[in-house]
């Protein structure tokens, strides 16, 4: 989950916002029966409609020149799907934001 939550967070600061430019990034969690979700947003630049099915790819990146190497989301969803055994989905707006929803089960068949 630190890998996560870190992952998140960086991706805000790295491509939603401009440096200097202020912002927010909300977590919130609830607990549904035996799940937990997690949606986490920020109000940035979002991301276009072509990028999004792409963007859990191994080294799909939009900031190769600034040291971006694509694999930050795939970890992300290869931790929260087979580590974690949930799910994570992306909706997202240009010039509104990204949210971030992931849904894991509440006692998690964690893997080695
Ligand atoms: N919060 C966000 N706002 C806008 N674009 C985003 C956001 N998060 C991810 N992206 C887009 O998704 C792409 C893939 O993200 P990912 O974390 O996999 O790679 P990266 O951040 O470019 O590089 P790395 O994480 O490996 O250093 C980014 O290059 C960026 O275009
Ligand atoms: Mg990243």
């Amino acid at each position: 989950m630190a890998q996560v939550v870190t992952n998140l967070v960086m991706n805000s600061l790295m491509h939603a916002y401009q440096p200097e430019e202020s912002g927010e990034m909300h977590f919130q969690v609830l607990q549904q029966a035996d799940q937990v979700i997690i949606q986490y947003r920020d109000h940035g630049c979002g991301i276009p409609e072509e990028h999004l099915s792409r963007i859990f790819e191994p080294f799909f990146t939009t900031a190769r020149h600034r040291g971006g190497t694509g694999l930050g989301l795939h970890i992300v969803y290869n931790l929260v799907t087979q580590k974690l055994g949930g799910r994570i989905n992306v909706q997202s707006e240009v010039g509104k934001g990204t949210l971030f929803i992931v849904t894991l089960p509440l006692e998690p068949q964690v893997t080695s």
